[in-house]
């Protein structure tokens, strides 16, 4: 990697001090981002390096993805397994078709209808594509993202971006810049801090390669929004039984890994709003009894429910009401973060409805529990 170093300051939350950091930090308000700003990172791109940037799902860690080295640096500074393919980004429609060898029909319509936004769709991938991008599958994955900063990015870059989370591998993808800086700093050329993303989930990976198109990971598009436009969409079998995940092997590489995961266990309670209540109590007993540091995270409902038999560990985090899936999809994987932030050694959280975008956050949480469930009932 190529290392500046220089000492930037590190804004207001940081509490305003130098920290010594090769990664510059590029601050920006996404209802008007910055020029001087938009320029450096889209040159640091264009000569071969990092840059971590917003988009409205998650942020990404960007590199020109046509260039080899390029995307070697970002397989190093998070850590990655090269047998999970990357993401490319690009600003319009018509900036695919150098990626692809062909356009199924079914892409038009979904592009049309989903683009820009939170929907990656897998194409036969063109020779231009590096391997290092598909890690060796004849395919690519491509989105256009729906942040003005992501896309001004991409305009002033001028080259397709192919961008993962911008979390080191395993942990929570990051939906903050200070996420990316707690993971990176150090490792990566820059940062565009542009807020917090808005949906707080990763993109619907979709496959339109065969004849049913399939969903291989649920994420910001729902399979109601692609049921209703395509008619018929197909969910990964991997993705539909999380307990056999391990025996199944997804389509799309990156689901086989543990992700999303704190440094805490996470066991997913599951019954009743009644049964989960009372089970914590005990759960949160036995392991505070032997010496754990006892997280619970759940909805408000749940801790409604938990009054009558008062559980008490060590943190409680609220994800928000269960009428609400879109809220807590946003708060998810800070919530996740913030076990390590309490030092939990093991928490303890229940199952949501699986409608709309909380198949995403039911999927989330089964991946960080590493398929850990507890029967309440
Ligand atoms: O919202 C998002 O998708 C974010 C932002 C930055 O765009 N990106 C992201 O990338 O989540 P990443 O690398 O963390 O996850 C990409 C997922 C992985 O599970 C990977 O295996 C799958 O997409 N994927 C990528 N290319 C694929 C391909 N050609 N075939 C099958 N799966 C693919
Ligand atoms: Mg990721």
């Amino acid at each position: 990697m190529h290392i500046l170093e220089i000492c930037y300051t590190i804004p207001s939350r940081w509490g305003d001090k130098m920290i010594k950091t090769p990664t510059r930090y590029l601050s920006m308000d996404p209802k008007l981002p910055n020029l001087s700003h938009l320029q450096q990172a889209a040159e640091i791109l264009r000569k071969g390096g990092l840059v971590a940037f917003p988009t409205e799902t998650v942020y990404g860690l960007g590199a020109d993805a046509l260039n080899p080295e390029a995307v070697e640096k970002i397989f190093i500074a998070k850590g990655r397994p090269n047998d999970n393919p990357l993401i490319v980004h690009v600003a319009n429609p018509k900036d695919i078709k150098p990626l692809v060898r062909k356009i199924p029909d079914v892409a038009t319509t979904l592009m049309e209808l989903f683009w820009p936004g939170p929907l990656t769709l897998i194409f036969p991938k063109s020779d231009l594509v590096p391997n290092s991008v598909s890690a060796g599958l004849d395919t690519v994955g491509i989105r256009i993202p729906a942040h003005p900063v992501a896309l001004a990015l991409l305009k002033a870059a001028r080259i397709p971006i192919a961008a993962p989370s911008a979390n080191l591998s395993g942990r929570p993808s990051p939906t903050s810049a200070t996420h990316v800086l707690k993971d990176l700093n150090g490792k990566i050329d820059a940062i565009i801090d542009g807020g917090k993303t808005s949906v707080g989930l990763e993109s619907t990976v979709l496959d339109i390669t065969g004849q049913v198109p399939t969903i291989l990971r649920p994420g910001g598009v729902t399979y109601e929004q692609l049921e209703e436009v395509l008619g018929h969409v197909e969910m990964d079998p991997a993705l539909i039984q999380p307990e056999l995940n391990a025996a199944l092997k997804p389509r799309a590489p990156g689901m086989k890994y543990t992700h999303y995961a704190p440094r805490a266990e996470i066991w997913i309670v599951v019954g009743t709003e009644e049964q989960v209540a009372k089970k914590l109590k005990s759960l949160v007993d036995e392991n505070r009894a032997a010496g754990k540091r006892v997280g619970i995270m759940s909805t408000e409902e749940m801790l409604f429910f938990s009054r009558e038999y008062n559980p008490n560990p060590d943190h409680w985090e609220i994800l928000g009401s269960k009428d609400d899936l879109t809220g807590i999809a946003t708060r998810l994987f800070q919530a996740l973060r913030n076990c390590d932030r309490y030092h939990l050694d093991i928490v303890f959280t229940q199952t949501l409805p699986e409608t709309g975008i909380g198949v995403a956050i039911m999927n989330r949480l089964h991946k960080a529990a590493g398929g850990k469930i507890i029967r309440a009932n």
